[in-house]
């Protein structure tokens, strides 16, 4: 690993250049690759830049306070690590590290069904609270088990995601024959470690798996099924339209996620930013809403909560920090967003999370 300077690292568009410059082409491509065209890709950063900010003064914000409290835990600021795969692609110890950068940024991990650490295993090396994303497989009986070991090594939250019955066409993973290095496996799913990954392929091997293994039928009835296997809270990622978020609420889901797979599944879907007021209204504060997608300022945090999420979650970013520094790295991300964060609310006149409301989005 290449000695890093932390003074030169001021953003987080830092941080992802440096990824960038050290990452083998086809990993760097992988991690940030989206679907197409890379229009929802790029969207969902300018879609955050184009909202402007209406701040409020002769506030005092000698005392600030950016902790939140999300079921039960309370955590230093709404920032957390989003489910990305394969972590062995940025650093050796893989989510072992990230589980660590969790731990120093005392925030919540979702630990992504396709790590090549072993659940179990990132449950052993961290205090902090962990949920698992679960992708449910044509096979319900691993499906199952994935869901009781999550249980048992005491993830606290499931999160399905449901955006994904198959990959989106990521044509950089295409032109590159994407596959898992031989040293990489997929230790979660005991029947199939990785066997379909790691041989030979032509075009992105991580689609061939989508379809071949995952269920393409899921459906409501399939989350009525989860409930009646777990207690944990469920939460759903990839939620888009506000008549599914309405769908959500009535079947008791715990809270959602406002997510378009970071660009990575249906091109030319809107930035998440745009979709997040027209959910919020629909949901109405009866469940948490969580927001990720090109998130990468403390400005947009403050947007996303401007607008009714309760916490946004951080995909790339922790990837480019492991990279460059394995948990110390990521732990970076956290705190640089945090940071920028505490500042913003400063400039912003609001002093605490609850304050942050839609008064601060200037409306012009
Ligand atoms: C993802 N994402 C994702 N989501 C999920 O539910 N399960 C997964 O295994 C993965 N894997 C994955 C790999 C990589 C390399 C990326 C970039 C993304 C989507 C992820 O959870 C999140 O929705 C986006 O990354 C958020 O966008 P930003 O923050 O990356 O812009
Ligand atoms: C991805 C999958 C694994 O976005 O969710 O690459």
């Amino acid at each position: 690993m290449k000695t890093i300077n932390f003074n030169s690292i001021i953003n987080l568009n830092d941080i992802e250049r440096l990824a960038e410059s050290v990452l083998p082409q086809y990993a760097y491509e992988y991690y940030f690759g989206g679907a197409n065209d890379e229009i929802t890709l790029r969207e969902n950063k300018q879609a955050f830049q184009q909202i402007r900010i209406a701040p409020r003064v002769m506030v005092d914000v000698s005392e600030l306070d950016t902790s939140t409290t999300i079921f039960d835990h309370t955590i230093p600021a709404p920032i957390l690590f989003a489910p990305t795969a394969f972590h062995g692609l940025a650093t050796p110890k893989a989510e072992a590290a990230t589980a660590n950068a969790a731990s120093i940024s005392k925030t919540i991990m979702i630990l992504s069904t396709l790590s090549n650490t072993r659940m179990e295993e990132v449950a052993n090396q961290t205090d902090t609270p962990l949920w698992f994303q679960l992708y449910v497989y044509k096979d319900r009986e691993l499906t199952r088990e994935l869901i009781k070991r999550a249980e048992k090594s005491g993830f606290s939250a499931l999160c399905i995601t449901v955006d994904a019955p198959l990959l989106g066409s990521r044509e950089r993973d295409v032109h590159n024959n994407f596959t898992l290095p031989e040293n990489l496996s997929l230790p979660n799913i005991i029947a199939y470690p990785g066997e379909h990954l790691s041989k030979e392929n032509s075009g992105s091997a991580l689609t061939t798996y989508f379809s071949t293994l995952l269920d393409q039928s899921l459906n409501w009835k399939d989350i009525e099924w989860v409930r009646s296997i777990t207690n944990l809270p469920l939460i759903l990622k990839g939620i888009q339209h506000p008549l599914d978020a309405e769908i959500a609420v009535k079947n008791g889901i715990d809270a959602i996620v406002v997510s378009n797979h970071g660009g990575r599944q249906l091109d030319t879907v809107p930035g998440t930013i745009t979709l997040l007021p027209k959910i919020s209204e629909i949901v109405n504060n009866q469940i948490p809403i969580f927001l990720d997608g090109g998130v990468r300022r403390g400005t947009d945090i403050i947007k996303a909560l401007a607008y009714g999420a309760k916490a946004v979650l951080i995909g790339r970013p922790i990837l480019w920090g492991l990279t460059l520094a394995g948990a110390e790295g990521a732990s970076k991300v956290f705190s640089i967003l945090k940071d920028e964060l505490s500042l913003a609310m400063a400039l912003t006149g609001t002093k605490s999370i609850t304050k942050i409301t839609p008064d601060i989005i200037w409306k012009g």
